[in-house]
């Protein structure tokens, strides 16, 4: 018996990396998969049908059943032929996970208009194009999960104006889509993954460090660490089971071997007049009243390291391998003046 028994589950860029380790992990926990992957190079370029093909054929390899799609989720007509091909090849459609993803880094004050749109083309209306055909279906049936990834790049990656863009708007487009569905028993939420890719192989300084080390690409070394793209995939598919249908509107880090719930914006002080503001008054009292948050928020998109960093003590052991931590109540320093 299966988590996913009876489900079916389309995975967008299953081909390879993240994408490839949560189809087969679906496909494992009984779901028949829909393997979406164009079989690009990681700037978008070139097709490839046979990259979603071969892990149809290792899900059929262990029992499993699957169909391969190659198209562009980029593409608003063909993502509509996928959760079309669902139904046809398995009567229904319950899981979409949403993980096609392409890169073209460049500063922004270097990056052409091709670049930008390339990236919000696969990612955000990607994302958007796989929503809306899946949910006119889940409307219809009261049942379906939506799972988009993101990235920590959301909240200000200098080098990434392009894909920060399109993932922080892939956070909007999910939560919208968590409290527009809710009511027909749709569930939506985001995660943030990690994992050692032939995306984090184009990060320099990582390529770099592990050429030197080890002789080997970030990817050729993830196998079975905690580097493995495919650590992203149990999260994956808990939201994806009936276990999560009270679990709906939430980002979740999958950093590792970490399961991390973020917080969202919130409103933590505030200054309230009694008139429009003068500049004058701003200048004056905005630095004083809130030092402490220009001092400790920063843009933040290093949370790995930040876990990494927590002291030893902090942490709860709350099962056999299991630790927990939570950051304190109440952050913010002090009320008073
Ligand atoms: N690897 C990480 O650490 C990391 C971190 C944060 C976010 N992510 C996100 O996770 C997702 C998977 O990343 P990955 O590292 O496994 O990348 P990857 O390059 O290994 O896999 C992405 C797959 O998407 C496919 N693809 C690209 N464009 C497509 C399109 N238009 N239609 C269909 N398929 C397409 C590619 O062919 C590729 O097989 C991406 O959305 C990425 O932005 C990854």
């Amino acid at each position: 018996m299966g988590m996913l028994d009876g489900k079916v589950a389309l995975v967008t860029g299953a081909g390879r990396g993240i994408g490839r380790g949560i189809a087969l992990l679906l496909a494992r926990e009984g779901a028949a998969v829909v393997v979406n992957d164009l079989g690009t190079a990681l700037s978008g370029e070139g097709k490839d049908e046979s990259v979603a093909q071969q892990v149809v054929r290792e899900i059929e390899g262990f029992g499993g059943r699957a169909v391969a799609n190659s198209e562009s989720v980029a593409d608003y007509g063909a993502a509509g032929r996928m959760v079309e091909q669902a139904v046809e090849a398995f009567g229904r459609l319950d899981v979409v996970v949403n993980v096609a993803g392409i890169l073209r880094d460049r500063m922004i004050f270097n990056m052409t208009e091709e670049e930008w749109q390339a990236v919000l083309d696969v990612h955000l209306k990607g994302t958007f194009n796989v929503c809306k055909w899946a949910s006119v279906r889940f409307r219809e049936q009261r049942w379906g999960r939506i799972i988009n990834m993101s990235s920590t790049s959301a909240f200000g990656a200098p080098g990434q104006p392009n894909y920060a863009a399109a993932k922080a708007g892939i956070i909007g487009l999910t939560l919208s889509c968590a409290n527009a569905l809710s009511r027909y028993n749709v569930t939506a939420n985001a995660v943030l993954p990690s994992g050692w890719t032939r995306m984090i192989d184009s990060i320099p300084t990582v390529r770099e460090r592990t050429l030197q080390e080890y002789g080997k690409l970030p990817s050729e070394l993830a196998a079975g660490t905690e580097r493995d793209p495919a650590n992203v995939a149990p999260l994956v598919a808990f939201l994806a089971s009936d276990r999560a249908q009270s679990v709906n509107g939430y980002l979740f880090g999958a950093f590792g071997y970490n399961i991390a719930l973020m917080s969202q914006p919130k409103v933590i002080k505030t200054l309230r007049a009694d008139h429009r503001w003068t500049v004058e008054e701003l200048c004056e009292i905005v630095p004083r009243a809130f030092a402490h948050e220009f001092e400790t928020i920063t843009n933040q998109t290093g949370f790995s390291s930040a876990i990494e960093a927590i002291p030893e003590g902090e942490w709860i052991e709350v099962m056999p391998g299991v630790r927990f931590w939570a950051t304190k109540l109440e952050p913010y320093g002090e009320l008073t003046w």
